[in-house]
C-alpha cells in the first residue's frame, strides 16, 4: 500500500467511523458543554453548505437559555424527554437551536431578499442579476412548480435539512452528538419564535430543530439499517 492509498483508507474509515458514533441522542450530558471553537466549526459547515441556486433559504436561531427553550418544551414532544423520561434535548443538550426556512416573501422570484442577496452577497452584475430572476422564476413556475406559500417554504426546508446534516457529520467527526427533531407543533412554534423570539414569520417559517452535546449514555438498540442493496441501484 502506497502512502496516498494509505491515507485515503484511514479518512475513509474516519469517515465510517463518524457516520456509526452518530445517533439521535435522546438526551446529553447536562455537564458536559462544546468548546466555543469546535461549536464555531459546527456553524460554518452549516454556513459553507450547498443550496439550490446559491439562495441561502435559511437561518439559524441558537437558543442557549433555559427560560427560552422551556417556551418550546410543551408542544415539543420530539425534544423535551417524553419518550425517554427526561428533560430531553430541551433540557440538557449543550448547544439548542431551530433552522428556519424562507417563506414565499423573501424566496419567490423576484423577492426583494433575492435583489439584495445577488447584488450584496453574490456580488453579481445587473445583468447576470436579470438572468437569475428569470432561471429562477421558471425553475418555480415551470420546472418544479412551486409558486404556493407552504411550497416554497418547504422547497427552503429541504435545503435546511442539508445544513443540519452538514452540521451533524461535522459534528460526529469532532466526537459530538446530536439529534435532529422535527417533533414540534409547527403552529405553536411559529407563535413562539414570533412572540418570544422576535422572528418576522412571515418572512422565516421553523423548518427543524436540532440538539448538540455529548451523550450521557451510550445508546439502548444498535443502529439498523436496510442493506445497501436494498437502499441502491446501479444501472
Ligand atoms: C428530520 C428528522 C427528524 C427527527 N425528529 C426527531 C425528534 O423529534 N426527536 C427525536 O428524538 N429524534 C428525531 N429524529 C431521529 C430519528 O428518529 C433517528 O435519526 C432515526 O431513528 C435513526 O436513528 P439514528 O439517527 O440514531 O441512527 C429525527 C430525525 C430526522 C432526520
Amino acid at each position: 500500500m502506497n502512502a496516498i492509498t494509505k491515507i485515503t483508507s484511514d479518512l475513509q474509515a474516519q469517515i465510517l467511523d463518524a457516520f456509526n458514533f452518530r445517533h439521535a441522542t435522546k438526551f446529553f450530558d447536562p455537564d458536559r458543554k462544546i468548546s466555543e471553537e469546535e461549536f464555531e466549526t459546527i456553524l460554518e459547515a452549516a454556513r459553507l453548505s450547498p443550496t439550490s441556486f446559491g439562495h441561502e433559504p435559511f437561518k439559524i436561531v441558537m437558543i442557549q437559555t433555559q427560560e427560552k427553550r422551556e417556551l418550546l418544551r410543551e408542544f415539543s414532544w420530539g425534544a423535551n424527554g417524553m419518550m425517554s423520561g427526561t428533560t430531553g434535548q430541551l433540557g440538557t443538550a449543550s448547544h439548542f437551536g431551530i433552522i428556519l426556512a424562507s417563506t414565499a416573501e423573501t424566496m419567490a422570484a423576484g423577492s426583494g431578499y433575492l435583489q439584495d442577496h445577488y447584488r450584496n452577497v453574490k456580488k453579481l452584475p445587473d445583468e447576470v442579476i436579470e438572468i437569475f430572476n428569470g432561471a429562477y422564476g421558471n425553475f418555480q413556475t415551470t420546472d418544479h412548480k412551486i409558486t404556493t406559500d407552504r411550497e416554497i417554504t418547504d422547497w427552503s426546508g429541504k435545503q435546511a435539512y442539508i445544513v443540519l446534516a452538514n452540521m451533524m457529520t461535522a459534528g460526529a467527526l469532532m466526537g459530538i452528538d446530536s439529534c435532529p427533531m422535527e417533533g414540534f407543533d409547527m403552529g405553536r412554534t411559529t407563535e413562539t419564535l414570533a412572540e418570544h423570539f422576535g422572528i418576522d414569520t412571515g418572512k422565516w417559517k421553523p423548518a427543524v430543530m436540532f440538539a448538540f452535546g455529548y451523550r450521557a449514555k451510550d445508546p439502548e438498540f444498535p443502529k439498523t439499517r436496510r442493506t445497501i442493496a436494498d437502499t441502491v441501484s446501479w444501472f
